[in-house]
This record gives C-alpha cells, sequence and structure tokens, in this order.
C-alpha cells in the first residue's frame, strides 16, 4: 500500500496508550499540551521515497514539494535532504526554503498574482523556475529582471480545461479559472516571450488540474492536452520546449470512503502517455498533500461535553475550526481514535472545536470509546492543510508541532504564546494612558 492510501501514519500502534514515532501520545501531550500538530519523520520519509521510486523508470522527473501543504524550516530541511525542489507561491515561502538552505536553482515560483516585492525577492535569490500565470505578471517580470540584468527561466501556466471530481474550490484546472492562460491565449503569451520579454527564457508549460484527485485519468487528460499543445507550440514557432510541469493534486484516504490511486498508479501515467516524441521532455511534478498529509495528526484533550435530550451528543476539545479549518471551509471528513484508553463501551459522538461558531464541528457522528473530560482524541491526517490554513481567529494561540522518530521527539514550531498574539501591535501614542 501506498502511504497516500492509509489513515494513519506507518509508525502508529497500541501499547498502553496509542503510539506515534515510537512516542506515546499521552506523555507527548504532558510534555507539549494540546492541541498539538505531530508529524511522524518515518511516514514522511517514505512517502518520499515511495514517489522517487515510482518515477525512478522516468529520468527527466522532477520531484517539487508544493509548500503551500506545510511550510516550516524543519519539513523543508527534510525534503531537500529527500531530494526534492519546492513549489512555492509567496515570499513567506520562499524565505523558508531559503532559511532551510535549499539550493535556489531547485525552486519553482508559482501563483497568479506575485507582487513586485515578491518577484523582487525571488530574483534576488535566484529562483530556478518561474510559473508565469498572466500577461499583466509577464510583463513584470520581464520588466524587473532586465532591470537587474538577469535572465529568467519561465513555464508558462495553463488552464487546460479539465474538471475533476473533487471539491468545487479545491479545482483549478477547468476553463472558468483565475489561474493561468486559457488556451486560446497561448500563442499571443508565445509570441511575446518570443519577440518582446528578451528577458525571459520560456522552457514549456505548466498546469495544476486540482487537489484531492482520485480519478488516474484525469492526469492523462491533462498530459495528453500539455504535450500537444507543447509539440503544436515547438513546431509553429520553431521551439524546443521540454519541459511540462503537472501540477500536484494526488488525493489521500481521510476516512474508510476515500479511495485513492497509488503513487505508482500516478507514475504509470507517464509510461501510458508520453511517446518516443515526448519522453525525454523534463517533468515537474508538485504533490503538496499527498507528501505531508498521513505523516501529521493533531492530538487534541477532551473538555465539556453536552447531550441534547433526543439529540446529539456534542464532545468538545481545545481546537477546532482555527487549527483544522478543513470541515467547516470543505465539509473535509476526518478520521480519529482515543489515545489513552479502549474502553468497550462504545457511543456515537459529534467531536466539536471551541470556537465560537456553531459550524465548527471537527467531525460528526463518529463511534469512538465512552469518552471523558481529560480524554486525548487523536484525529488522523492533518499534516496537509491544516497548520498551513490555521489562524489566531477567537484570539487562540497557534499549537506546537513536534517531529516525531524512534521514540524522540523534538518541537519544530513552538506553541505561540499570548505575549506572541500581542507582539506586533503598536498603541498610538495619543490613546496611551498616562
Ligand atoms: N501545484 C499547484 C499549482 C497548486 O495550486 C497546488 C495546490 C499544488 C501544486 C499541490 O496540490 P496537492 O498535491 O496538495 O493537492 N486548501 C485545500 C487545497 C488547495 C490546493 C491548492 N493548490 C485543501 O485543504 O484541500
Amino acid at each position: 500500500m501506498s502511504v497516500n492510501q492509509l489513515i494513519k501514519p506507518i509508525t502508529a500502534e497500541w501499547k498502553e496508550n496509542l503510539n506515534i514515532g515510537g512516542c506515546d501520545t499521552v506523555e507527548l501531550v504532558k510534555k507539549y499540551g494540546t492541541p498539538l500538530y505531530v508529524m511522524d519523520e518515518k511516514t514522511l520519509r517514505t512517502v518520499c521515497r515511495e514517489y522517487k521510486e515510482a518515477f525512478k523508470n522516468y529520468n527527466n522527473v522532477k520531484m517539487m514539494y508544493a509548500s503551500k501543504a506545510l511550510s516550516n524550516i524543519t519539513i523543508a530541511t527534510i525534503l531537500d535532504q529527500e531530494g526534492f525542489g519546492f513549489d512555492t507561491v509567496s515570499a513567506g515561502e520562499i524565505y523558508t526554503v531559503y532559511k532551510a538552505g535549499v539550493d535556489m536553482t531547485k525552486v519553482l515560483f508559482n501563483g497568479n498574482n506575485k507582487t513586485e516585492r515578491e518577484i523582487n525577492l525571488a530574483l534576488d535569490l535566484n529562483v530556478g523556475r518561474f510559473s508565469v500565470d498572466n500577461f499583466h505578471e509577464a510583463e513584470l517580470l520581464n520588466r524587473l529582471a532586465s532591470g537587474k540584468g538577469k535572465f529568467i527561466d519561465i513555464l508558462l501556466r495553463i488552464t487546460p480545461g479539465i474538471e475533476c471530481h473533487t471539491h468545487d474550490y479545491i479545482q483549478t484546472g477547468q476553463i472558468d479559472s483565475k489561474f493561468g492562460f486559457d488556451l486560446t491565449q497561448i500563442d499571443e503569451i508565445v509570441g511575446l516571450t518570443k519577440n518582446k520579454y528578451k528577458n525571459l527564457i520560456l522552457n514549456g508549460l505548466h498546469a495544476h488540474i486540482g487537489s484531492q484527485i482520485f480519478e488516474i485519468k484525469s492526469y492523462q487528460d491533462e498530459i495528453k492536452i500539455l504535450t500537444n499543445e507543447l509539440n503544436r507550440i515547438n513546431s509553429t514557432y520553431d521551439l524546443n520546449l521540454n519541459e511540462l510541469n503537472i501540477g500536484g493534486g494526488l488525493g489521500i484516504k481521510y476516512t474508510n470512503l476515500d479511495n485513492p490511486p497509488s503513487i505508482q498508479e500516478l507514475a504509470n501515467v507517464l509510461e501510458d502517455v508520453l511517446n518516443e516524441q515526448t519522453k525525454n521532455i523534463t517533468i515537474y511534478i508538485e504533490p503538496g498533500r499527498s507528501i505531508v498529509a498521513t505523516a501529521g495528526v493533531t492530538l487534541y484533550t477532551v473538555g465539556s461535553t453536552k447531550q441534547v435530550p433526543n439529540g446529539r451528543k456534542y464532545v468538545s476539545i481545545d481546537g477546532g475550526m482555527a487549527d483544522n479549518p478543513r470541515p467547516s471551509m470543505y465539509q473535509a471528513l476526518y478520521s480519529a481514535e482515543v489515545c489513552n484508553h479502549r474502553n468497550s463501551e462504545e457511543e456515537i459522538v459529534t467531536l466539536s472545536g471551541r470556537y465560537c461558531e456553531s459550524g465548527d464541528i471537527l467531525i460528526n457522528n463518529i463511534k469512538l470509546p465512552k469518552l471523558n473530560s481529560g480524554d486525548i482524541i487523536c484525529v488522523y491526517s492533518t499534516g496537509a492543510y491544516n497548520y498551513s490554513m490555521s489562524s489566531n481567529y477567537n484570539r487562540v494561540e497557534k499549537p506546537a508541532m513536534v517531529l516525531v522518530n524512534s521514540g524522540q521527539s523534538d518541537m519544530i514550531v513552538n506553541r505561540e504564546s499570548l505575549e506572541d498574539l500581542v507582539a506586533r501591535e503598536v498603541i498610538p501614542n495619543r490613546l496611551r494612558k498616562e
């Protein structure tokens, strides 16, 4: 089984309590408190190696981890050690990989509205590739690069017109999208890069069709469209473009309802679709979720409970929509387990968050061993798009993140303090108390 087809980290095992990465989760909670993001290094490295193994027959594949799924210096260091490059979409993501000591030529800068400041930072740090998203950006990038006397390798982000069956908000490759050039605009932008934007070096095309994708056929369609376009551009304009970035998107298993394809099945698409003419193209892939999701879990402590007369039983935990906005944003489903006991008596409860909104429900109607205040809950597959989309809603401090491996735990992101919450605030002098 591929890691993305598992709900739990590969090291999850039951001893006296639930253990992850050889660490007792109850001990982790005693040491670091809750809510607590826990990243299992073994699962993370295993999935990276699965990607490398799956694509090993194809020499020209470059793995670019999509930082937006989870970006911090330790994660970047591990991915760098595993031989990944990085897809970044902001100054913050670029700066994070830079601080991790990553070779910046292995970094790609994506995004539909890169600001002048961000482009300048990326140029100054010698980011390896820009995926140019629109006409405005091409003009701006050429001007800024020319001001610095630099020649910049670019790909063109295009919308291949593929609709995949995922949540509307996380679909990106359909025709009416804010991302990339429409197929009908490609000739114009290729002409501009060839004739006008002398500081841009066009290498190829980029597309991303969506996220949490379960249908391998969507990738086949996408790659066919991209290779056809590449061949068409090369022959029409006498060019030799030989790079395709096929984006990320491979789905993962959050609950038993999910049945994602394996990483190998994704890799096989290349074998199926590429032919004599296209087999030497350099292919970039940008997985985010499928790299970090399964390695991550979140630990919470149960607080109050409420039995609605003749209704649901709510069990409230000490986190919720600010550390994991996905259930309230996308109706995302998760699996959970109790860490500190396995009472045989079970009940169906609704795990509710601590934030002041009725919609702050983490998991509806989940069957768990009978819970008491003080119990520890583990929510699985929270490694992607949880910390990276977390907020300080209700003025709650963001949780800590620890990395676990072989019984050792290390804090990799400190828990925010109350002082952190007010640290950047400034009171105008005229409002100060005497
Ligand atoms: N490349 C590009 C250009 C992207 O826009 C994305 C994700 C990725 C790669 C990585 O896709 P992944 O392998 O992680 O599916 N916040 C949403 C997901 C948004 C994804 C946006 N783009 C969620 O929590 O489900």
